[in-house]
């Protein structure tokens, strides 16, 4: 079911809003409009009854950001402009829910992006980050929990022999690249269509993430000089990287990738065929050849595909590798890492700079290792519970999707994976382009209305957390039933 639209309004839900940030007081659920039930279809045979959720609140509060930020928001995948529709403003979350400022419950199948691979407010996570913040918020000098963080991340890739924390993905990817340029004395860097590292400058040619959702062919502001030393390659495709090797001998700094791009929907590497190597292990192999480093940019499938991400996924072994996400368990932390003949020539033992004033902070710290020791203790558990309730979902949606006659392919690696709306294959970013992104807005508005909420963009995965079970899966499967044949009457 949808929510009436007969809730209660309050009056000014700005100054609503605001009263309760003011306070941090837990809004008083007594003063707030709740859904008379819940958000889903429990009936397979009945028509669409899928109404436009109330939200008054929401709508006001984007109103005011609109003030403020361009957009109305401080990311701009955030929007939901490529799908239409206002983005609900989030109040709070539990598990794999998320509650927004008009009280209406959402399934949560984005996770922040990635990092809540436990569920939200996860209670080790929430007690660890209250208990550093009694300590202070930030020293600005080291602390025992960099090493206890590092000790764990090491253990769990073994291609990290020696690290750096930074604060985002965006400063992991940059920072690798400088160290490739200058361990290789070469400029040129490989990347690939559709995947997406980060906002740095020379990383946004064809890159994946907004910049694919709002069909941004680079970005204004990043000199060709710079652009220039890019080469968007398309994925999977090895013969384009030997045809790059060949074309700027000795140039080419470094490949980077995403192993399992999730940046342009979630697109798989392809495996070995008839006697033909697999796509990450041609690549590891090519590079190795032409003295390139190999940078792995395990920020989204780090920790989410296996508990050493990709790399252990595919065995494969990288020279540099950057995370994000899940190593800080929903505060601000990226890494790079990798060789030590590499990672030595960072300041102050050699002359590649890079620092940052809250690198390693100690509320990151604390809820990073909470969360990765949390994987590491229960890891047996945790990835195959992800893989079937993934699998359950994504594939009973898919199901959904024939039985109403929507084109649809599906891509999945473990907990993270897209429903494009094209019959596919998609293996690049090309395939993935031929979407039909309006049905996929359509999809979206329905699913969200009954109380789902996927990535609001074709292009972008969607993950889910230990803490969604069957009562979810089902009612994701329900609420697509009825949306598919939303998608369907325009
Ligand atoms: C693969 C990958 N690399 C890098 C980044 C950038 O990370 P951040 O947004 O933390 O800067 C992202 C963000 O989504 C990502 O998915």
């Amino acid at each position: 079911m949808a929510i009436e639209d007969d809730q209660q309004v309050i009056a000014d839900p700005i100054q609503f809003a605001h009263t309760q940030g003011d306070t941090g007081a837990e809004p008083a659920d007594s003063i707030r409009p709740m859904p008379k039930s819940s958000a889903f279809y429990t009936e397979p045979t009945m028509s669409s009854k899928i109404h436009a959720l109330a939200r008054t609140r929401s709508h006001a509060l984007q109103q005011r950001a609109e003030r403020f930020f361009p957009g109305g928001v401080n990311s701009p995948v955030r929007a939901f402009r490529a799908v239409g529709g206002a983005p609900p403003f989030v109040e709070r979350a539990q598990g794999a829910w998320l509650t927004d400022a008009d009280g209406n419950r959402y399934i949560d199948y984005f996770g922040s992006w990635g990092p809540m691979i436990l569920g939200h407010a996860f209670p080790p996570v929430v007690e660890a980050i209250e208990r550093a913040a009694r300590n202070s918020a930030s020293f600005g000098a080291s602390t025992a929990a960099e090493a206890d963080l590092a000790e764990r991340v090491v253990a769990c890739f073994p291609a990290i022999e020696k690290l750096r924390f930074v604060s985002s993905g965006t400063e992991a990817t940059m920072s690798a690249i400088r160290m490739a340029r200058a361990a290789t004395g070469r400029k040129i860097i490989v990347k690939f269509e559709g995947c997406y590292h980060g906002h740095a400058d020379g990383l946004l040619v064809k890159a994946g993430s907004g910049v694919a959702t709002f069909g941004i062919p680079g970005s204004a502001g990043v000199p060709e000089e710079i652009a220039r030393l890019t080469l968007a390659l398309p994925y999977n495709d090895l013969p384009a990287v030997e045809a790059a090797f060949a074309g700027h001998p000795g140039a080419i700094a470094a490949v980077i990738l995403e192993p399992i791009v999730g940046n342009a929907g979630c697109i798989p590497p392809l495996p070995a065929v008839a006697g033909a190597p697999g796509y990450l292990s041609g690549l590891r192999a090519l590079t190795a050849r032409e003295g390139a480093l190999l940078i792995v940019d395990e920020v989204m499938t780090g920790f989410r595909v296996a508990l050493g991400g990709a790399l252990e996924l595919y065995g494969i072994d990288a020279d540099l590798v950057t995370l994000g996400k899940i190593v800080g368990g929903g505060l601000p932390v990226g890494v790079f890492g990798g060789k030590r003949a590499f990672m030595d020539l960072l300041a102050p033992l050699g002359p590649v700079y890079q620092a940052g004033t809250l690198s390693g902070n100690p509320l990151a710290m604390a809820a990073g290792i909470a969360t990765v020791s949390y994987l590491q203790a229960h890891a047996a558990q945790v990835y195959p519970r992800l893989e079937a309730t993934a699998k359950a979902v994504a594939e009973g949606v898919a199901a959904e999707a024939a039985r109403a006659g929507v084109p649809l392919t599906l891509n999945r690696i473990g907990s993270m994976w897209t429903w494009f709306f094209t019959s596919g294959p998609v293996t690049n970013y090309a395939q993935a382009a031929l979407s039909d992104t309006a049905a996929f807005g359509r999809f979206h508005r329905a699913m969200l209305d009954a109380g789902v909420w996927l990535p609001p963009s074709q292009f972008e995965a969607a993950f889910l957390s230990t803490a969604h079970g069957e009562e979810e899966v089902t009612a994701t499967i329900a609420a697509a039933r009825e949306a598919f044949k939303a998608v369907q009457a325009q």
